[in-house]
Parts: structure tokens; sequence; C-alpha cells
């Protein structure tokens, strides 16, 4: 061997060497470590009932919601929103159940129908979000999804999550309807929520 040769060879091994170190130090490296729920400040689990009014206003002069996708079932005879409507909302909570009593937060959304058999009932599938504006738990939010038969007295659905003081969430929410005009749509509701979170960290939005 020449000693330019020898020269390129050793310059090569080193090279090798340094791409093999970055590569196995790349392949070793994680993106995932096991943290204690004490260092991001969640402490002991508590659990929560919430109670306010979820109204739904579809007629008048500021309605809460748009019907965002018509059926293509046309025949609004059996229910002013055939299988297959989705309706987007954003809808007001209040302490009382008369619109203007204090208001506590919003419900961001929306429902569908998903019953093909609809005589004059309707059972949805909601996705929302509340988010409240009040007391402990202003600028967090609860999110909800499930089945909704709006005409049953009892109906459930879960807490799939939530942000703020309602990290971790898990729970349920029981609908109650406290007054309905099944034909315009206009809907007053109770909301009982139970919800397991944690006691909040004292300045929860700097994690
Ligand atoms: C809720 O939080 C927002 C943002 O921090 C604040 O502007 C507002 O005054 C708070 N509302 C109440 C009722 O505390």
């Amino acid at each position: 061997m020449t000693n330019s040769s020898k020269t390129i060879s050793a310059t090569l091994l080193v090279s090798l060497a340094l791409i093999t170190f970055l590569f196995s130090s790349t392949v070793n490296a994680s993106y995932y470590e096991k943290i204690s729920p004490t260092q991001l400040g969640f402490k002991e689990e508590k659990l929560t009932h919430l109670r306010f009014f979820f109204h739904d206003i579809v007629t008048g002069p500021k309605p809460s919601m748009v019907i965002s996708v018509e059926s293509p079932i046309k025949d609004k005879s059996k229910s002013p929103l055939p299988f297959g409507s989705i309706v987007v909302m954003e809808d007001p909570l209040t302490l009382g159940p008369e619109l203007d009593s204090n208001l506590i937060g919003k419900a961001q959304g929306f429902y569908m129908t998903v019953a093909q058999e609809a005589e004059l009932y309707l059972e949805l599938i909601m996705g929302m979000t509340f988010t409240f504006m009040e007391g402990e738990f202003n600028g967090s939010t609860l999110t909800v999804m499930g089945r909704n038969t709006i005409s049953s007295p009892i109906r459930e659905m879960p807490i799939v999550g939530g942000t703020g003081a309602f990290r971790f969430a898990r729970g349920f929410v029981q609908p109650k309807t406290y007054q309905v005009d099944y034909y315009k749509g206009d809907a007053v509701v109770e909301y009982n929520v139970y919800v397991f979170h944690y006691t909040s960290p004292s300045s929860f939005w700097d994690v």
C-alpha cells in the first residue's frame, strides 16, 4: 500500500466508525420515557359532579345550530332530521334552565341521526366538547362522544377525555330533557356530569 492509500483507508475506517456510532446512537435513542404522575403535578384522583343546562336553539333570531349536511332522504314527515342528517352546534351552557341564567360555558360539536326506523324520535351519535368559562374550571374542557336516544328518559354518553383541570378525565354524562319541541327542535337539556380527574396543579397550563 502506498502512503496515500493508507491515509484513504484510515479515513474510510474512521468515517465508517463515526457513521456506525451515529447510526446506532440514533437507533438506541428513544422517543419515550417513563415518568411519575407527580412530575406533571397529578396527585390525587377526585370525582366531580357538574350540573348545567344545555340549550339547542333551532328557531328564533339567533339559532345555535345549523344543519350542515341534509339527509338524502327528503321525506321529513316522520322526522325533521331524517337518517343521515348532520348538525353542527355551538350551544350555550347555563347554570339554570332559563337561557338568560348565568352562562357557565358552551358545547361545540355535532350530532347526526343514525336510526333508519325513526318515527318521531331521534337517535343520535353526538361528539362535542364542553368548554367551561366560570370558576375553578374556567378554560378547561371535557369531550363527550356517544349515542344519545333523545326520547328516552335515561341516556348516557361517555367522557372520552379532557384538558386543563380535566386532563386524564374519565366518566359519563347523563342528559335529561327539560323542555323540547320535537317539531321545531328547540331543546333545553339538563346535564349531570360525573368525572374522575386529578387535583389541579396550581398552574396547569405550564406543563
Ligand atoms: C376566565 O378566564 C379568562 C381567560 O383567562 C378570563 O379572561 C376570564 O375573565 C375568566 N372568567 C371568569 C368568570 O373568571
